[in-house]
């Protein structure tokens, strides 16, 4: 029974995954609006659709914030830093992971070519003509592409953003008549991207394990061939930013998530921290790390998979390339009896990841709502 039941959620999975073009339920999504091709016809005002409601709006913030305020980690420590260095670096990433959920890494050991050259390539493929970009549109429903994904419904409010998304590992998630052929080498970029980020993740991770205490191929052993994901997000100079969500808040589904903010760019990612916005001032070829709901809910919660968005910006516009990592879809997860006691019971269910991915792609951004999917609520005792 039980590896029937196995069978059946990874073959759901594998179909989905297969992310064809055709959505796999019927979405209406109303008139979407490209955002750059409002950007070009200069306008002062948004269209409604993109007009949060009150309580909805960014409230942007005018308090100083340096990049020393979200914890930073010296991976060279971590990688050949000696036994003390380790000890000391590995600490500030328990800390990181506990109290943030979020770090910038320093250090990584990726050359600044690679990083440098994803993102030219991206802000070539961002600035082609509009019917250039739409060959490879992302279909309502779907995630890979060019467009606006996570739209659901014709009166959701939209995004001040173009995202172009790809799958990348396991090879069956590769959807190629998505790859863009302009830039012509556009693909050789993202592939050498790609693995120099995948390396990047499996070292974290391992860290990770060790931050934890515990043995540090854990995640390897447990993930399989790990899911990977890149999603280029491009937000245009916005008219009024005051009004609009660059993009929405919401927590990662990932396990681990490795975000490049683009050199120049305006300062638009957000993270939530004690109820406010901090913003995420960028460190010059640093990359941003984050804890995705997948790492909460392995360590029961121990470490937070924290809430984030994006903002845009009056005059400026901003680029960000997210590279999401995560456990094959057929595995089945849930808090590791490692870190749990009874002091610290179980707080969420086990569940199959595919599935939670599904769960994932399939609701609009809400915060940390998605995971809801696998929260265990306490009876009330009496
Ligand atoms: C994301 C994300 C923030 C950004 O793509 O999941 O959180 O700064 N992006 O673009
Ligand atoms: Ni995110």
């Amino acid at each position: 029974m039980h590896s029937q039941l196995n069978f059946q959620t990874s073959f759901l999975a594998l179909d989905f995954y297969t992310m064809a073009p055709t959505p796999i339920f019927p979405v209406k999504v109303g008139h979407i609006d490209d955002v750059q091709e409002l950007r070009k016809a200069k306008q002062s005002n948004v269209p409604q659709r993109f007009v949060r409601d009150m309580a909805e709006r960014p409230e942007l913030a005018t308090t100083v914030t340096h990049p020393s305020d979200i914890p930073v980690i010296d991976l060279s420590n971590l990688v050949k830093g000696g036994k003390a260095r380790f000890q000391a670096e590995i600490l500030k990433l328990t800390a990181a992971c506990e109290e943030w959920g979020f770090f910038q890494v320093i250090n990584h050991g990726i050359d600044v070519e690679v990083l440098s050259d994803i993102e030219k390539m991206a802000m070539e493929f961002f600035m082609l003509p509009l019917e250039e970009k739409q060959k490879y549109p992302m279909a309502p429903g779907t995630v890979q592409g060019y467009g606006q994904a996570f739209v659901f419904s014709e009166d959701q409010k939209l995004d001040w953003c173009n995202m172009f998304a790809l799958g990348l590992e396991p090879h069956y998630m590769r959807n190629l008549s998505l790859w863009p052929k302009n830039p012509p080498t556009f693909s050789e970029s993202i592939e050498n991207y790609s693995r120099e980020i995948r390396k990047l993740c499996k070292s974290l991770m391992s860290f990770i394990a060790v931050s934890l205490g515990l043995n540090k191929d854990v995640f390897e052993d447990m993930f399989g061939v790990a899911v990977q994901a890149v999603r280029m997000n491009y937000y245009p100079a916005c008219p009024r930013p005051d009004l609009v969500m660059g993009l929405s808040p919401h927590s990662d589904g990932s396990a681990l998530t490795v975000l490049q903010q683009g050199k120049g760019s305006s300062v638009g990612l957000q993270i939530l921290k004690n109820n406010t916005w901090v913003p995420v001032q960028p460190i010059p070829n640093a990359l941003v790390i984050n804890i995705g709901d997948t790492i909460e809910v392995l360590t029961n919660g121990r470490y937070k998979s924290v809430e984030h968005r994006a903002v845009t910006n009056k005059e400026k516009d901003r680029l960000s390339i997210v590279t999401f990592y995560a456990p094959s879809y057929d595995i089945e997860l849930g808090p590791m009896p490692e870190l749990m006691d009874e002091k610290n019971p179980t707080k969420f269910r086990r569940y199959n990841h595919g599935e939670y991915s599904k769960h994932y792609v399939t609701n609009k951004l809400q915060g940390k709502k998605t995971l809801e999917f696998a929260k265990i609520h306490p009876q009330a005792s009496f």
